[in-house]
């Protein structure tokens, strides 16, 4: 089976890294990919905005699958594109992508399918959100914009003034551009967070292990939000009732209630969840893995991929038994830039990465790295290599990672300290 991946992140590396050693796949390419889909691939220059560019080489190569990896293709629609043309695509066509490309349109779903999520208002017009701010609002609040935002369009908002300029900065001054045109103030939800993942051909679907995301730059979960600093698996608060409440009111009524409307959703469901005294309710839905959750997951994925992967495309996930998973948990720690989220410098060189013994236990993501013009490898993004490990227990594997991440040296190399302390903490507790 020829398989083409788009997208250049440590996702994409991680599942580069999985479909690679499924006995299937005969060829994978990446496209842009980075160094670390080099080892495991072969990179390809394609521009992932140019859908027709994409389709030509998928065409010309006879490629069985397309995995697509981030959002913006999928809401742009690449597998409209695909699919049209007869190319089996993993990822959800522009309709049904809309539940990641449009916050309101998400809402709506949710709310008419009776799926729990935080009570939420939606402008166009500044004027009319001053005054419901002013008058008729509770604090704290969210303010949302409603467009891909790279997880930077949502602002926390203790009182009123911050919530006036959070409006303004979206619908006036467009600092998030078309994105920001509409925007949700949301109710504030509290609890401990977790990440969902269903594999879904939009009649089956296929629950994937838990996973905790660690949003915030700094330790303790403060300081800016990013793309994600690391993640752990299993997330030790979801219980067998949390899972059941998420697939039975969560995944199941989403699904169906998405083939209802007429928008068939195949690919990867990924629910950001807050597990609330109430239950467990959405924050938001992604239409693709998460990064870095999916290094996690595919870490501890024993089964092949792939077969997954082409019968969601297909619409047979009816016929593959459950997946094997290993029963060990996994962390992934992000090294980032220095001044991520906002601006950082790149082409810094990256040193030790060589010295790392990697194996089924211990992998480094790539992301945002690349290789000069000497063939040296050098930061080239915010979030720039995912340290990956295993461990009998996660106090083991966050022990390794963090041994790993001593060996790696860039200037202004940053990163959380406290990646699945939380979870330990929590595991110690029921222990
Ligand atoms: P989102 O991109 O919508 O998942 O939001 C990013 C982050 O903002 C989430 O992971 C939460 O930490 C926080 N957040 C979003 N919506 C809410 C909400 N309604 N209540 C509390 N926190 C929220
Ligand atoms: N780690 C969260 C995301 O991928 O959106």
């Amino acid at each position: 089976m020829r398989v083409l991946l788009l997208g250049s992140g440590g996702r994409e590396h991680a599942l580069a890294w999985k479909i690679s050693r499924s006995p299937r796949v005969t060829k994978l390419w990446t496209a842009p990919g980075n160094p670390g889909t080099a080892l495991v691939s072969e990179n390809v220059a394609l521009d992932l905005s140019d859908l027709d560019g994409v389709a030509r080489f998928a065409k010309d190569e006879q490629v069985d699958l397309v995995v697509v990896g981030p959002e913006d293709p999928l809401v742009g629609g690449i597998s409209d594109r695909l699919g049209d043309l007869g190319i089996a695509v993993f990822g959800p066509r522009q309709d049904a992508a809309a539940l990641e490309g449009s916050k309101a349109f998400c809402k709506e779903v949710l709310v008419r399918h009776r799926v729990p999520t935080a009570g939420y208002r939606v402008f166009t017009d500044l004027n009319q959100a001053l005054s419901y701010l002013q008058s008729g609002a509770r604090y704290p609040l969210v303010v949302k914009a409603s467009g891909l935002a790279a997880g930077k369009g949502v602002v926390i908002c203790e009182a009123l003034a911050q919530a006036r300029q959070a409006a303004k900065a979206m619908l006036e001054e467009r600092v998030h551009g078309k994105a920001g045109s509409t925007i949700l103030i949301e109710e504030f939800l509290t609890g401990p967070e977790a990440s969902c993942f269903a594999l879904t051909d939009s009649r089956t679907f296929v629950p994937l292990e838990s996973c905790q995301d660690h949003k915030q730059l700094e330790d303790g979960g403060t300081g800016p939000n990013t793309g994600g600093m690391g993640a752990v698996s299993p997330n030790p608060m979801m219980s067998t009732r949390n899972r059941d409440a998420v697939e039975r009111q969560i995944l199941l009524p989403t699904i169906h209630g998405m083939n209802h409307e007429g928008r068939r959703f195949q690919g990867v469901l990924f629910a950001g969840l807050m597990l609330t005294p109430a239950g467990p309710k959405v924050l938001e839905y992604n239409v693709r893995f998460g990064d870095p959750e999916c290094q996690v997951l595919m870490m501890r994925l024993q089964s092949d991929l792939v077969p997954y992967l082409e019968a969601c495309a297909k619409g047979s996930l009816d016929q593959l038994e459950a997946p094997e998973w290993d029963p060990r948990p996994c962390i992934t720690v992000v090294l980032v830039s220095g001044g991520y989220p906002g601006s950082y410098p790149t082409g810094v060189p990256i040193e030790g990465l060589d010295e790392v013994e990697v194996g089924d236990d211990v992998q480094v993501f790539h992301a945002g790295t690349a290789r000069d013009a000497e063939g040296q490898l050098v930061t080239a993004g915010g979030r720039v290599l995912a340290v990956t490990c295993l461990g009998d227990d996660l106090e083991m594997a966050r022990t390794r990672a963090y041994q790993v991440i001593e060996q790696i040296q860039f200037a202004g190399k940053t990163f959380r300290r406290d990646i699945g302390t939380a979870a330990i903490e929590i595991l110690r507790a029921y222990t």
